[in-house]
């Protein structure tokens, strides 16, 4: 198996074992432009949770992105470095990318984290729920904010 085959293998069980953490439905939100103006949960994201989050496994970030992550041997090479994220892409810009990346790309193989529909490839148990909830795309935003070099 390619390299990369491997790192979707490991993704695709991340996200069936955090699907079922999250079996909320979604927080109503609006798309304005290229972004989502507003916090989805009316309140700011927490940094170092979101940081915390980034470098879980079940996240599966960086089985895609490196990053400024000294402590993680384990980085992937598949997509962009996160470092400088949050000097490239405004709040609003980096909240609709991890809710719904193919808004960007639609032949991104970054996930849509908080979309209830389109996931069934990756399986069914995925049917109505976010891989993460509000609170935590809250938390990841405001990481990725503090990225600025
Ligand atoms: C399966 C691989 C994959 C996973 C998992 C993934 N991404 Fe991505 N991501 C990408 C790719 C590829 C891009 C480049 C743009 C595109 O193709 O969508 C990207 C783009 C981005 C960007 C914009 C990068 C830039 O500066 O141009 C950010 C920010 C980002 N991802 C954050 C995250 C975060 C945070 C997570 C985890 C919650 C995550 N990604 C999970 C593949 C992934």
């Amino acid at each position: 198996m390619a390299r990369s085959d491997n790192y979707i293998a490991v993704l695709l069980v991340g996200l069936a074992f955090i699907s079922d953490a999250h079996a909320e439905g979604l927080v109503p939100f609006k798309i304005t432009g290229d972004g989502i103006a507003e916090s989805l949960t009316g309140e700011p994201g927490d940094a170092a949770r979101g940081r915390a989050l980034v470098l879980t496994r079940t996240t599966t970030c960086i089985l895609c992105h490196s990053g400024p992550f000294p402590e993680t041997r384990f980085q992937g090479d598949l997509a962009p470095d996160l470092a400088g994220a949050g000097n490239r892409w405004t709040v609003s810009q980096l909240r609709l990318r991890l809710v719904d990346a193919a808004r960007f790309n639609p032949q991104t193989i970054m996930p849509s984290y908080y979309r209830d529909d389109g996931l069934v490839r990756v399986g069914r148990n995925f049917a109505g729920k976010p891989i993460l909830s509000a609170a935590e795309i809250e938390d990841i935003v405001a990481f990725l904010a503090t990225l600025r070099d």
